[in-house]
């Protein structure tokens, strides 16, 4: 068997189009451009290369973006006074805090301070809870890609069992809370659980989201599964010349590909959904703010 491969990269320009229909609506017919600030804190080159893309993007789908960026030196108290304010600007409705942000700032206090209407990234307490519920929210930016990509490769997740490899907040946690939505039975598997192979075995959905590349194998893989894998793990790789990296996911996706039904490459699969999902964020906070339902399409 060959896989199907899951383009993320062309769901995710589907997905922003969908978005820039919803914008002109809101605006058409309500009056609301819909608002996101970034905010970046010092100089990584990874983060301002994300930020960049992510103002970019808000302004392409066309939302109203607004770009912070404070030096590496910013103190703690500078960050949160700028996260209030933002909270209390009728014209933002999504604040996101690039992390990581430098040692002499707390990230914690930061993401708490970010108000929960606002939290486009589905990072503080309040929105976490609301995901478990099912309350309306914004639903964690990269496991909802992830969602999509699945809805859209397989239809109803109903009673699949769904494997994450990985428990982080960012991705394990919320990903496992969407597909228990889903009515999946979910196994969360993580890099302590024993005969970890023998249970990836047994998955129709392998959520791949530990952070080492390749470690999950093809002979891991039941013939016909759906992998997605949100691995992005940056290589060396001297063969492409001098000081050249390359991509790869959590999956050794060559023997992957040869067992699953459907499997998403490394780059190109679930790493266009993250931004395109924030985007998509953005909207349902400045649907909820005004009182409006929020599109069913961009949420979980
Ligand atoms: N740094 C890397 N990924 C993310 C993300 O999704 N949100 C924020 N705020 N920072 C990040």
């Amino acid at each position: 068997m060959t896989a199907r491969i899951i383009d993320g990269k062309s769901f995710a320009e589907g997905l922003r189009g969908r978005i820039a229909g919803h914008v002109e609506r809101m605006k058409t017919e309500h009056g609301i451009t819909p608002g996101l600030a970034v905010v970046i804190v010092g100089h990584d080159p990874g983060s301002q290369v994300y930020v960049a893309q992510k103002a970019r993007q808000t302004v392409e789908v066309g939302m109203h973006s607004e770009k912070y960026e404070l030096p590496e030196t910013a103190s703690e108290a500078e960050v949160l006074a700028l996260v209030e304010k933002l909270n209390a600007d009728p014209a933002i409705h999504g604040i996101l805090v690039q992390l990581p942000v430098p040692p002499q700032i707390d990230a914690k206090k930061i993401i708490e301070t970010i108000s929960p209407d606002k939290d486009v990234d589905c990072f503080t307490p309040a929105s976490v809870g609301k995901l478990v519920i099912g309350l309306p929210g914004p639903v964690s930016c990269t496991p909802l890609g992830c969602l999509m990509l699945l809805r859209d490769t397989l239809g109803d997740l109903a009673g699949l069992h769904a494997v994450v490899v990985g428990r982080s907040n960012l991705v394990g946690k919320p990903i496992a809370q969407l597909l228990l939505r889903e009515n999946c039975t979910v196994t969360m598997a993580h890099s302590r659980t024993k005969d970890l192979p023998d249970i990836v075995r047994q998955a129709d959905i392998v959520i791949a989201a530990v952070g080492r590349p390749e470690m999950i194998r093809g002979d891991w893989i039941k013939p016909g599964a759906t992998v997605i894998d949100v691995g992005i793990n940056r290589i060396d790789a001297p063969e492409r010349g001098e000081g050249k990296t390359r991509l790869l996911g959590d999956v050794a996706y060559a023997e992957a590909a040869e067992v699953a039904g459907a499997i998403t490459p490394v780059p190109g699969g679930v790493g266009p959904m993250t931004i395109a999902c924030l985007l998509a964020n953005t909207i349902t906070t400045a649907s909820l703010i005004n009182g409006l339902v929020p599109p069913s399409d961009l949420t979980a």
